[in-house]
C-alpha cells in the first residue's frame, strides 16, 4: 500500500470513532509509526509502506478508535517542551499543568530555593521540568504506586540530572518510608488527584483508560489537600511555600484545608480561565 493510501484508510477510520482532533491524532500515529512527518506525507505519497508497518499503524489506529488514548499508543508527550515517558498505569501530563510549573519555577528562582518536594509525582512532569530549569535546586519526587513509579524511574533515567531523588511512598502515610532521611522543603509543589468520586463516571473514555489512583480523591476531592495539610508541614522550613494545582471551583476549598497556618495565598487562572494553581505561604 502507497504512504498516501495507507493515510487515507487511517483518516477515515478515526473520524468515524475519535472527536474533532481525529487529524491529528492521525498524523502523530503515522508520523511516529510510518516516519513520515506531514510534508513528506504530501511530497512522497507514492512511496510503498511495507506490510509490517501497514499493520502496527492499522493496530494502532483500531486501539485509538477503541479509546486508548492517544499519548499511550505514541509511549511519549511533551510537556514543558520536554518529553516524558507515558503509558498504561501513569497519568498523561496535561498542558494546564505546565501554569503550576512556570510559577513554582518563578518561586523558586527570586528566592533561590534548594530543596522542593513534589508530592505525587506520576511521571516526573512537575518535579522533573523544575529540577531541569533549576540545577541548584534539589527536587526530590514522592509517589506511591509500582507502575507510576517505574515510568518515573525511567523518565529521571532520560532527564539524567544530578538534582533528582525519588521516593516511593503514601504521601497520606508518613510511616510507609523514612521522613527523617529528607531535608526540610523550602517549597511542596503537588498535582494530586482532585476529582470527586461522584465524578469519575461521567469522564471522557480516554480519561477513564488512566489510573482511577491518579484521578479519585473521594467524596469531596479534597482527601489529599487535606493530608498534605496535616502531614507535611512539620516538614517544611520556615516560609515555607505550597503550590497545588486544583480542579474548576476548588481553589477557596483548598486554601480551607490550610485553616488556620495560611499567612497568605494567592489564586491562579490557567488558558481557560479556571482556578487551577493554588499558592499557600505558611
Ligand atoms: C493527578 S496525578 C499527577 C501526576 C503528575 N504529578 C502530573 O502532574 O502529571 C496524581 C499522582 O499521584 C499518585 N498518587 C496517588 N495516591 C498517592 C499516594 N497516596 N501517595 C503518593 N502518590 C500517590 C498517582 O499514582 C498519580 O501518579
Amino acid at each position: 500500500m502507497t504512504a498516501g493510501e495507507l493515510y487515507s484508510l487511517c483518516l477515515s477510520a478515526l473520524k468515524e470513532s475519535v472527536g474533532e482532533d481525529y487529524r491529528f491524532d492521525c498524523d502523530c500515529l503515522f508520523e511516529s509509526i510510518v516516519g513520515l512527518d506531514r510534508v513528506k506525507r504530501i511530497t512522497k505519497g507514492d512511496l510503498t509502506v511495507s506490510d509490517t508497518v501497514c499493520e502496527k499503524l492499522i493496530n494502532a489506529v483500531k486501539s485509538r478508535a477503541n479509546g486508548e488514548p492517544l499519548q499511550y499508543i505514541l509511549g511519549k508527550w511533551s510537556f514543558m517542551g520536554y518529553e516524558f515517558f507515558v503509558g498504561k498505569g501513569v497519568l498523561i501530563p496535561r498542558p494546564e499543568t505546565e501554569a503550576l510549573v512556570l510559577r513554582a519555577d518563578e518561586i523558586i528562582k527570586a528566592n533561590k530555593l534548594s530543596t522542593v518536594f513534589d508530592l505525587c509525582a506520576g511521571t516526573g512532569a512537575v518535579g522533573l521540568s523544575l529540577a531541569k530549569l533549576n540545577p541548584d535546586c534539589t527536587v526530590y519526587l514522592f509517589e506511591k504506586y509500582d507502575e507510576a513509579f517505574s515510568y518515573l524511574q525511567k523518565n529521571i533515567e532520560i532527564f539524567s540530572l544530578e538534582n533528582v531523588k525519588a521516593v516511593k511512598c503514601d504521601i497520606t502515610d508518613l510511616a510507609t518510608f523514612d521522613v527523617s532521611l529528607l531535608p526540610l522543603a523550602d517549597m511542596i509543589v503537588s498535582n494530586p488527584p482532585y476529582i470527586k468520586a461522584s465524578e469519575i463516571p461521567s469522564l471522557q473514555r480516554e480519561v477513564l483508560k488512566e489510573p482511577f489512583t491518579a484521578l479519585s480523591a473521594g467524596e469531596d476531592g479534597l482527601v489529599f489537600y487535606r493530608a498534605i495539610s496535616e502531614k507535611w508541614l512539620p516538614l517544611m522550613s520556615k516560609n515555607g511555600v505550597f503550590l497545588f494545582e486544583c480542579g474548576d471551583g476548588q481553589s477557596s476549598d483548598v486554601i480551607s484545608c490550610f485553616d488556620g497556618k495560611v499567612k497568605s495565598f494567592e489564586v491562579y487562572y490557567d488558558f481557560n480561565n479556571i482556578d487551577r494553581v493554588v499558592e499557600i505561604h505558611v
